[in-house]
């Protein structure tokens, strides 16, 4: 089973610490998150695992990361200043403010519902541009809206790669095909943000950009969109939660030949199966656009230049083809916030226990569980038993993420770890003192087993791998 809905996981997020709501004692602030202790593991693993997958375990992709605030140009030259907003309307009815393309999505705002519960009683006015980047000034400024000033903060990492691509094409010497990767935060003043984790203003993307030639442009598409799914059923996404949306022409963005995206089931209780689905992660081919775009060369047709801001040409040399051109882009972009709530949806399980009570167990995968070990000792007024089990904590964390706790009856313990995904509990008992063993317990399976201590760490990095 998978979580019934994402209000599920917001109330274990919020019990178990995985997720708070930001300046929660002020009153919140519009779809923002703190991430605790485990959401804050959670979220490195997955990241850890992404990069492994994708940098490590390659040999064509570069690292970067940039900066969030980059020259005002840049977003001038990528078209984010002109074409990066959303269509706004207000509703007089309700005062709400909506996305227009996304109506169907949004409740009124006002309780009870003055526009019957349904946007098709709205009395909405006509549509207008918002641009979603968040404006800032850069330096001691004299007036909030000095325009000389002005600085965004980037809603893509994307456009920090394009910018740096011969600084990474000099300084490593690679030859086309290769990639650069980065993982950062983004920021977008979004109009509907919502849903938890799922559409926040400030959030973190995945991303990677691959240059290439442009013939080859389609076939390294198909094996992202291939290998991209794989990787999602390699962290515990199953099949039937995920699928693959090809947009259409009327939907592709101006610069992009072909985009999929890859939607997982974040609605599991909307009725209407497409409903379910929503974006995960988009993988485009963006062409030569964004090389072209923040190059000084290229001319319109009287012959003059295109950009005449950029001091650099990002064109590409194929000494083999004594060939010079403006290489094709394939960009696989995933958000860091949605791939945990879809981690967290996914792993989620309810089972009942002998007394017929429900309990929560988070089927992690193992290298995705914030915490890999608990040790627990079985009787805390035992100072020979907690001695041993602080020990063998101690002997562990070197090794693996492992805690030590102590602070209820081992039922109540059991139940924690299960419920925060920690694939093993280690028990310390009377008998751990007369012959070194303890109990290794199995989450999911609760299943228990002796284990001698000098061979635990080697038995739970076998079972962990
Ligand atoms: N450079 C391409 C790009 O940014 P995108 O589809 O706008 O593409 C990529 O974003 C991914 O970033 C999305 O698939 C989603 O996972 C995540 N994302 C985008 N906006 C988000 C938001 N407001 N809140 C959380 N995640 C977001």
């Amino acid at each position: 089973m998978s979580a019934p809905n994402i209000e599920t996981i917001v109330s274990l997020a919020k019990r178990r610490g995985f997720v708070f709501p930001a300046s929660e004692i002020y009153g919140g602030l519009g779809s923002s998150w703190d991430y605790g202790s485990l959401g804050v593991e959670l979220a490195n693993n997955i990241k850890q695992s992404w990069w492994r997958w994708l940098v490590y375990e390659r040999d064509d992709i570069e690292a970067l990361d940039s900066s969030i605030i980059q020259n005002r140009l840049v977003w001038k030259y990528s078209g984010h200043e002109t074409t990066f907003s959303d269509p706004l309307v207000d509703c007089r009815a309700c005062k709400g403010r909506f996305r227009q393309d996304k109506l169907q999505d949004v409740e009124c705002p006002n309780e009870p519902s003055v526009c019957a519960g349904s946007r098709k009683e709205c009395d909405l006015t006509e549509a207008r541009e918002f641009n979603l980047m968040f404006r800032t000034t850069v330096g001691a400024v004299a007036a909030d809206d000095d325009e000389t000033a002005l600085a965004y903060l980037r809603p893509e990492t994307a456009q920090g790669i394009f910018i740096n691509f011969a600084n990474v094409l000099n300084t490593s010497r690679r030859k086309l095909p290769f990639g650069i990767a980065q993982i950062g935060k983004s920021f977008r003043n979004e109009v509907t943000p919502g849903n938890f984790i799922f559409r926040t203003r400030e959030f973190e993307q995945m991303e990677m950009e691959y240059f290439c030639r442009p013939e080859d442009a389609p076939q390294i598409h198909q094996e992202f969109i291939d290998g991209f799914q794989s990787w999602f059923h390699s962290i515990g996404i199953s099949a039937e939660n995920l699928k693959l949306y090809e947009q259409s022409k009327e939907e592709l963005a101006h610069y992009a030949e072909r985009t999929v995206d890859i939607l997982y089931r974040f609605f599991p209780e909307r009725s209407d199966e497409n409903a379910q689905f929503d974006e995960l992660m988009g993988i485009a081919n963006r062409t030569d656009f964004d090389l072209k775009t923040h190059s000084k060369k290229p001319e319109d047709a009287e012959g003059k230049r295109l950009n005449s801001d950029s001091t650099e040409d990002l064109s590409y040399f194929d000494e083999a083809k004594k060939e010079r051109f403006y290489p094709y882009v394939i960009e696989p972009a995933a958000g860091v916030n949605r791939t945990v709530l879809a981690v967290l949806m996914d792993a989620y399980t309810e089972k009942t226990n002998q007394k017929g009570e429900t309990r929560v167990i988070l089927k992690l995968k193992p290298a995705l569980a914030p915490v890999k070990v608990a040790v627990l000792p079985l009787a805390k007024n035992k100072p020979e038993i907690v001695a041993l089990a602080s020990q063998i904590k101690k002997d562990l964390q070197h090794a693996m993420r492992a805690v030590y706790d102590d602070t209820g009856g081992i039922g109540k313990l059991y139940a924690r770890q299960d419920e925060i995904g920690t694939p093993f509990c280690v028990t310390v008992d009377h008998e751990s003192l007369e012959d070194q063993t303890v109990t290794v317990r199995d989450r999911d399976t609760w299943e228990q087993e002796r284990v001698k201590i000098t061979e635990l760490k080697n038995y739970l990095q076998k079972r962990l791998s």
